[in-house]
């Protein structure tokens, strides 16, 4: 049952909101101070706290100001009329909403369902994110071939050290999740690891993006930002695909990687950071180099410690150490014979590859063990790709789940997905959720890579 709190000192408005609210159907709790308010809502579990501005014992705004960073209660602010600089303080502070005195009941309710439908959705972000953005536990670092057996020995001495690392390797090696693996093993483990998706930055925006600006550096700028560095503070900043960035930027980036300094945009102050570089790329930058298209003097910079990552091809030892992690989270079994086959396929596409074959092919086998058919690609037209999943005789609720589950990991965000699909958020996230659940109850989920990597 939705609760709400209210926080009120004229009791018979408290009194007569107290028993619409119930008659609503809401669990509804009354305090008249501000004091008693603190200690409730630090308790209790709230959905909505309705907060008079004026209590007897404190000003509301001061209360919403110490207390909402504690709660993940909505709160709805009710000021005098025409307080409009008060209201405007109270949204500032993390209100939700504001409704002036005198107000009638229709409002209110208008104002409490939107306030509840915010924190719904917060909490749908929250639980997807734990199970779709989480994917530390997935990483397979057990090897038996002896030069990715190297590469890990070499990154986990680097890691210790601040030195910048620059990863490189084909597309689906790895790079991203040895990236996070440095992180979790380096000192600065409990502070952030922010990623820099440089290929998807427009260059406009660049700066911004990464410095932050203050309010009213262009148009549109209504309030400070922080850029991604300050944000990386004290842990790990890590520049994906940095071979993306255009030759302008990368003057800019080159001064903060020599000095962690930077100036927010449209401010004069300069400000430092404490941050780890890793860098990754599937490009090769001393070429790019020779050709003009990305500076010597950033390279040389980010590449103090270098490591090429092997590509499946080469470390085929490996392949049916990943291939039995893929599946144990789907319950499902391989044959001797396809596996000869997954390992003798050259993976073009790398572990990221082997990894949606090996989850196409749970999805829609049959049996206890994944059809060959699936999770082999066919390298042939689109007919014959379209014939192995077909042939598999998926149900309709089948194909729309992976769909889903496809379109989110090339999209990454369900506002798109839902938009393609042509159905509304809610039920997007519903379907991933569906999605888990025929998994079974894995301590992680097989789909916890898909929202982290778009292909
Ligand atoms: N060691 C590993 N253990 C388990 N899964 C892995 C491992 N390496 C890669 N993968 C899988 O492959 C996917 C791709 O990895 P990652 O995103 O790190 O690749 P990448 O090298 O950054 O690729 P790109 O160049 O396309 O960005 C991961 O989401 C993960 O599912
Ligand atoms: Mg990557």
């Amino acid at each position: 049952m939705v609760s709400i709190l209210v926080v009120e000192d004229d009791e018979s408005l408290s009194s007569l909101i107290g028993r619409k609210l119930k008659r609503k159907g809401f669990r509804v709790d009354a305090v008249g101070s501000g004091e008693e308010a603190k200690e409730l809502i630090e308790k209790g579990n709230y959905d909505v706290v309705l907060l008079d501005i004026k209590l007897s014992d404190m000003n509301g705004l001061d209360l919403l100001k110490e207390i909402s960073g504690r709660t993940n209660a909505k709160f709805i602010v009710i000021t005098g009329y025409g307080d409009v600089s008060t209201a405007v303080e109270a949204m500032k502070a993390g209100a939700s909403d504001f409704i002036q005195k005198p107000f009638s009941f229709d409002i209110l309710e208008v104002s409490i369902e939107k306030a509840l439908k915010e924190k719904r959705l917060e909490e749908e972000n929250k639980a997807l994110k734990s199970f779709l953005f989480d994917k530390e536990h997935e990483i397979v670092l057990e090897t038996r071939s002896p030069l990715f057996k190297n590469i890990l020995q070499m990154i986990e001495g680097a890691a210790r050290s601040d030195i910048n690392i620059l990863l490189r390797g084909e597309t689906g090696t790895g790079k991203e999740v040895l990236a996070r693996y440095i992180h979790r093993i380096s000192d600065r483990r409990d502070k952030p690891f922010i990623v820099v998706d440089c290929g998807a930055i427009p260059e406009h925006l660049f700066e911004s993006e990464l410095f932050g600006h203050e309010r009213g550096a262009y148009t549109g700028a209504t309030s400070r930002k922080l850029g991604l560095v300050e944000l990386a503070d004290g842990g790990t900043l890590f520049l994906d695909e940095i071979g993306e960035i255009p030759l302008p930027v990368q003057a800019k980036l080159l001064r903060f990687v020599e000095t962690r300094r930077f100036r927010r945009v449209g401010g004069l102050k300069e400000h430092r950071v404490d941050v780890r570089i890793i860098s990754a790329t599937n490009r090769d930058l001393k070429e790019m180099v020779r050709k003009g298209e990305f500076r010597s003097d950033l390279l040389y910079r980010i590449n103090t410690f270098e490591v090429e990552i092997p590509p499946l091809r080469e470390r085929k030892e490996d392949i049916p150490l990943l291939v039995e992690t893929f599946l144990r989270r789907y319950r499902k079994r391989i044959k001797k014979e396809t596996l000869k086959k997954l390992t003798a396929y050259d993976w073009p596409g790398n572990v990221r590859e082997l990894r949606n074959a090996i989850e196409r092919a749970s999805l829609l086998s049959k049996g206890e063990y994944i059809d060959e058919n699936l999770c082999l690609p066919s390298g042939e037209s689109k007919e014959a790709c379209m014939e192995n999943i077909f042939s598999a005789m998926p149900s309709l609720k089948d194909l729309e789940l992976l769909y889903t589950a496809y379109l989110y990991r090339k999209l990454g965000s369900v506002d798109k997905v839902a938009k393609v699909l042509g159905c509304s958020r809610r039920t997007v996230f519903r379907k991933l959720r569906e999605l888990r659940e025929r998994n079974g109850n894995f301590e992680g989920s097989p789909f916890s890579q898909l929202g982290v990597h778009r292909d």
